[in-house]
């Protein structure tokens, strides 16, 4: 399975003196909000991952993340001219999908919780259709919505109605399979001008092909894209981390935990950061483990 972050322009909720510093590049607390979405990629055990951004944003997430190795990834980048909506991500990374499945995360979306790999796994185990999440809300205006009877089987899914049919919004993470490639070229812009992801979900939906988990209570979701979501984040990450001592995203760490570099190494790249509390983190880690 490969996997894409989009983490593009758009963010008209955002004033725009904030978005002449590339957005996603602002800090989470303590790192860089890319590192969260990517974070959960990793955590799928997905290790082949395309970053699509804007011409202006791609040098810094690649000054940044380089080509992954020195974390056992692969890293690819594409351009995204213009924020034409979420579904085209599918088909800028068509060569880069090929014939295999593909989740997509949204490069301002925040995940943490208990249990949070287990459901990641749940969702891989299934490699026919599409499959999404569900997260209870005060808000689903502001949301793709999710309706789904109790067996699970969903109803409908609606992209920020005016009359929400249940208080589940739909996370910006998605597992599909290869047919969207081929859905995200044959669909159309909304009212609002976008190549929406929830006309691709009402795709897998009308073949009967698509599936919802509920993240129920325990899991974090946080979503970045306003200046609330951004300080709710930060303050969120700030009190777990403090209170257990231990790092929520923390790609080398994952990539150690994972066996995608060696003690060695994960050494090697915290002497790089020692002066940091986050080199300081990483040692710790690694003297933990070996
Ligand atoms: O956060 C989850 C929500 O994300 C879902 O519930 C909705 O169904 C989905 O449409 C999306 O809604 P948003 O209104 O939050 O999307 P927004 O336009 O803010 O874009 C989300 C992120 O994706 C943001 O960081 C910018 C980036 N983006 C957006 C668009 C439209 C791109 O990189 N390219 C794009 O074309």
């Amino acid at each position: 399975m490969k996997g894409i972050i989009l983490a593009g322009g758009s963010g008209s909720r955002l004033h725009p003196l904030t978005l002449s510093v590339s957005k996603q590049i602002l800090p989470v607390y303590d790192k860089p909000m890319i590192y969260y979405p990517l974070s959960v990629l990793m955590l799928a055990g997905i290790r082949e991952v395309l970053i699509i951004s804007t011409m202006r944003d791609l040098p810094a997430y690649k000054e940044l993340l380089g080509d992954g190795s020195r974390i056992g990834m692969t890293f690819s980048y594409a351009v995204q001219d213009k924020p034409r909506g979420l579904a085209e991500a599918f088909t800028i990374g068509a060569g880069f999908i090929g014939g295999d499945s593909v989740c997509l995360i949204l490069g301002d979306n925040v995940f943490y919780g208990g249990q949070f790999s287990a459901l990641l796994e749940k969702a891989r185990e299934q490699t026919e259709g599409a499959v999404i999440f569900g997260y209870p809300v005060q808000n689903p205006k502001s949301f793709g919505v999710v309706e789904f009877d109790k067996s699970g089987k969903v109803l409908s899914v609606e992209e920020k109605p005016d009359k929400p049919k249940s208080n589940f919004a739909i996370p910006g993470l998605y597992f599909y399979d290869n047919q969207v490639v081929e859905i995200a070229k044959n669909i159309t812009p909304s009212a609002r001008g976008e190549l929406e992801i929830t006309a691709v979900n009402q795709v897998y939906l009308d073949n009967k092909q698509l599936s919802v988990i509920s993240m129920g209570r325990g899991i974090a979701w946080l979503d970045t894209g306003t200046f609330d979501g951004l300080l709710e984040a930060t303050e969120y990450v700030s009190i777990i981390q403090r209170r257990q001592g231990l790092y929520v995203a923390c790609i080398e760490e994952i990539a150690y935990r994972k066996k995608y570099i060696t003690a060695d190494k994960l050494i090697r790249i915290a002497s790089d950061m020692k002066n940091s509390e986050y080199g300081k983190y990483l040692e710790r880690i690694a003297g933990e483990m070996s």
